[in-house]
C-alpha cells in the first residue's frame, strides 16, 4: 500500500511516499525559513501563501522521484491539525480533492503523532510500548505509548516549550530564527561553568516542565552584563557561554524526567521526537545514559526531527485501514490535544504493514 503525505502545518511545506512494505520511497521538503527570517519568526499569511505555491510541484516531485504514477497511490494523508488554520487548509485541500479525483481515501493526521511515530521509519523500529518524549516548538511532553493511537499524557509543559526557549533566548541574544539551531551552534563555542542558570522543575517530583523562567533568567543575565546597551550587544564569546549554559539547563531538566518516566512506567524503551530530537547534546546525553541503564533510546534521522512529509504518509498508512468511506468533506483543527485521537487497529506487533 502506498500513501502519499501532505504537510502544511506551520512554515515547511513537506510531501513524501510511504511504501508499507519498502518503505520511505521519496520524500521532499521546502524550507519558508529564508522568508520569515526578516520578520523574526513565522507571519502566518505568508506562510499559507507559500504553500499554495510549492505543494503541486514538490508532490509532483516525489511521485518522479518514486516512479510512481497518481494511479499508484493508495490513500492521501494530511496534516489535519494543530497548526496555522490557513496553513492547514492548503494541504487538507490540496489532498481531499486530489483524493477525490483519484476516489482513494483521504486521511486526516495529527502533526504530533506523525513526530511521535517518526522513529517507525528508521532501523533499528521501537516496539511498542515505549515512552516517547516529544520536544518541538510548540511541545514538551512526554507519553506513554501503549500502540498506535494509545497515548496517556504523563507529563507536560506549564508555560514554554522546549523549542520555543530556545527560539527566544536565541532572539533575545541577537541570533537568526530559528532559534534552536542556531543557539546549539553558538553553544559549542562556549566555556563550560562560565555562567550559571536555574534546572526549572529538576526536583519537581513530577514529570512536568516550565521554560519561561529560564528564559527570563538569561535576559536578566544578559542586561546586567550589557548595561545600557542591549542584550543582543554583548560579545559573541559571552553569548557563547549563556548559550551553552542554556542548551545544559533544558537538557538537564528533558533527560532527568525521560528517565524517571521510563522509572515510573516500568518501560525500557524510549523514543524522543520534534524539532528539538534534533539537538546534539541532548541525543548524547540520552544514549549516554540509555547505556549505562540497560535500556534503549531511539530517535528520528535529523532530517526527519522537523517537520516533514514522511512522518504525516507513515500515520496516514497506519490508519488508513480505520478510514471511513469518504465523502471528501475535510475540517482542520488548529487546536487538537494528542490524548484525544482514536486508538487505530493496527497490528501492534508489526505496525507499519497494518493489520
Ligand atoms: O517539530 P518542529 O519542527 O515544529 C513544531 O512542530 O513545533 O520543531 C521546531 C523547533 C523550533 O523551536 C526549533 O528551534 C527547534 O525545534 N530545534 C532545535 C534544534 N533544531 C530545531 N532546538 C534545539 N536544537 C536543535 N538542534
Ligand atoms: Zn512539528
Amino acid at each position: 500500500m502506498r500513501v502519499l503525505g501532505i504537510e502544511t502545518s506551520c512554515d515547511e511545506t513537506g510531501v513524501a511516499v510511504y511504501d508499507t512494505t519498502l518503505g520511505l520511497l521519496a520524500d521532499a521538503l521546502h524550507s519558508q525559513v529564508a522568508m520569515h527570517q526578516e520578520y523574526g519568526g513565522v507571519v502566518p499569511e505568508l506562510a499559507s501563501r507559500d504553500h499554495v505555491r510549492r505543494v503541486v510541484p514538490l508532490t509532483e516531485r516525489v511521485l518522479r522521484e518514486a516512479g510512481l504514477g497518481l494511479a499508484d497511490l493508495h490513500g492521501i494523508a494530511y496534516t489535519q491539525g494543530p497548526g496555522l488554520a490557513g496553513a492547514l487548509l492548503v494541504g487538507a485541500s490540496v489532498a481531499t480533492s486530489l483524493a477525490y479525483a483519484l476516489g482513494i481515501p483521504a486521511v486526516g493526521v495529527h502533526h504530533l503523532e506523525g513526530h511521535l511515530l517518526s522513529p517507525l521509519l528508521g532501523q533499528p523500529r521501537p516496539a511498542f510500548p515505549f515512552v516517547a518524549l516529544l520536544v518541538s516548538g510548540g511541545h514538551s511532553q512526554l507519553f506513554d505509548v501503549g500502540g498506535v493511537g494509545r497515548y496517556r499524557l504523563l507529563g507536560d509543559t506549564l508555560d514554554d516549550a522546549a523549542g520555543e526557549a530556545f527560539d527566544k533566548t536565541s532572539k533575545l541574544l541577537g541570533l537568526p530564527y530559528p532559534g534552536g539551531p542556531a543557539l546549539a551552534h553558538l553553544a559549542e563555542r562556549g566555556t563550560p561553568g562560565a555562567v550559571k542558570l536555574p534546572r526549572p522543575m529538576l526536583a519537581s517530583g513530577d514529570l512536568d516542565f516550565s521554560f519561561s523562567g529560564l528564559k527570563t533568567a538569561v535576559l536578566t543575565l544578559a542586561r546586567r552584563e550589557a548595561g545600557a546597551a542591549t542584550p543582543d550587544s554583548l560579545p559573541e564569546a559571552r553569548k557563547a557561554d549563556i548559550a551553552l549554559e542554556f542548551q545544559n539547563a533544558i537538557v538537564d531538566v528533558l533527560v532527568a524526567k525521560a528517565f524517571a518516566a521510563l522509572d515510573e512506567t516500568g518501560r525500557q524503551r524510549l523514543v524522543v521526537a520534534g524539532g528539538v530530537g534534533a539537538n546534539r547534546e541532548l541525543r548524547a546525553r540520552l544514549l549516554r545514559i540509555a547505556a549505562s541503564r540497560g535500556c534503549e533510546v531511539f530517535f528520528p534521522d535529523v532530517s526527519l526531527c522537523t517537520d516533514n512529509g514522511a512522518m504525516i504518509a507513515l500515520v496516514g498508512a497506519l490508519r488508513l485501514a480505520d478510514a471511513k468511506a469518504s465523502d471528501y468533506a475535510f475540517a482542520v483543527r488548529p487546536r487538537w490535544e494528542l490524548t484525544t485521537v482514536s486508538a487505530a487497529t493496527v497490528d501492534s506487533e508489526n505496525p507499519a504493514r497494518g493489520a
